[in-house]
């Protein structure tokens, strides 16, 4: 593909600026770019690579001309526009969860699964952000080792709710902090100095549909649908950045060291574990960086098989804009 022209629906949000920064930093060959968001954001300015270049609302008129859309505006708008983008032509990289699932559309990690991006007919899903780096980091252990099991708690920041949310989160801690109280508009309840262990809506199964993705994008992503999974997804307090632990069940015994020296050559992830030197990721040295950070590795002492590990990763970043824009380039390759 030739310098493509780029949308971006959603432009103005948490994930849309980013976009721009990571396109931007990435120097990525972009013929021209216009950017899209809803009706309010209509003639505001944002600056692209040094020019400002103003907000248009998203019609069915926008995609005329475009070769790359990067959707980041919701569920509800990528079910609308996304089909309307790619039958005018573009290819279509959706952050949202309107089509991870559905078997024509390749749901892509580019360190794990680049070859589906061929199979795209015009729309590539990019996947929920706490699957995204809980696969970077195991998809290399379960080249050597098949995983047969794997169990995981987040501990995932409020910018994975959007703006919205970093206002909720900073609005609340002043007013706690000045002996206010805390108004809950985005969540059900206070999110300053408490964690909620609800994201996305409740199942009939009693999980989360933020838990169930992790369960069904991890399988699709790795092409291992028979591994066993089960994850409680939890809102903590942070701004930017998700953790994870993550208890893996191996077919065979997996040593920590063993562990360590594939993920220490594995593509996307940096492993920082060194207990004694108090060496171990956390979210606020992981925000901003593209990689997905390891540590605390050890023998998991409930199963023979087993191992603990602890992820943390930007969630705007290798979570939501870094992935999609991987994977756009990988169409540029092509
Ligand atoms: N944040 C994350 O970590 C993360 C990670 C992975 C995936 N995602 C997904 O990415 C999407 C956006 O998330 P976000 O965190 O960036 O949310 P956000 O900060 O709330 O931004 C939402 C964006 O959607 C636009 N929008 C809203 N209604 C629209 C409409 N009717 N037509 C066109 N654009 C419209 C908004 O434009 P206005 O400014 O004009 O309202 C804004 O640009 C969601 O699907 C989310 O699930 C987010």
């Amino acid at each position: 593909m030739k310098a493509p022209s780029v949308a971006i629906v959603g432009a103005t949000g948490m994930v849309g600026q980013e976009f721009i920064k990571v396109l931007e930093q990435r120097d990525f060959p972009m013929s021209s770019v216009r950017l899209y968001a809803s009706d309010r954001s209509h003639g505001r300015k944002m600056k692209v690579r040094g020019e400002e270049i103003e907000v248009k609302e998203t019609t069915p008129q926008s995609f005329g001309g475009i070769d790359i859309a990067l959707f980041s505006a919701g569920a509800d708008i990528s079910k609308h526009f996304s089909p309307i983008a790619a039958k005018a032509g573009a290819v279509v990289v959706d952050n949202s969860a309107a089509f991870r699932m559905d078997p024509e559309v390749p749901l892509v990690v580019p360190e794990i699964n680049p070859e589906d991006i061929k199979k795209h007919k015009g729309i590539i899903a990019n996947p929920n952000c706490s699957t995204i780096q809980m696969v970077v980091a195991l998809h290399p252990l379960h080249k050597v080792n098949p995983i047969k099991r794997i169990t995981v708690a987040t501990y995932q920041s409020v910018s994975g709710t959007g703006l919205a949310a970093v206002d909720e989160l900073t609005g609340q801690s002043r007013a706690v902090l000045e002996g206010g109280t805390a108004v809950p508009k985005v969540y059900p309840y206070q999110i300053a100095f408490n964690v909620l262990p609800e994201i996305d809506v409740f199942l009939e199964n009693g999980y989360t549909k933020e838990e169930w993705k992790m369960v069904e994008e991890t399988r699709k992503i790795m092409h291992a649908p028979d591994i066993a999974i089960s994850a409680t997804c939890v809102r903590v307090p942070v701004m930017i950045g998700h953790s994870e632990a993550v208890q893996v069940e191996f077919s065979r015994p997996m040593s920590p060291d063993e562990a360590r020296s594939i993920l220490s050559k594995a593509p996307g992830v940096m492993l920082m574990d060194d207990p004694a030197g108090r060496i171990y990721p956390y979210p606020v040295m992981a925000a901003g960086r593209d990689e997905v950070y390891v540590g605390r590795i050890r023998k998991d002492a409930s199963h023979p098989n087993g191992l603990v590990l602890w992820v943390v990763s930007d969630n705007i970043r290798k979570g939501a804009a870094l992935n999609a824009v991987q994977i756009a380039e990988r169409l540029l390759h092509r």
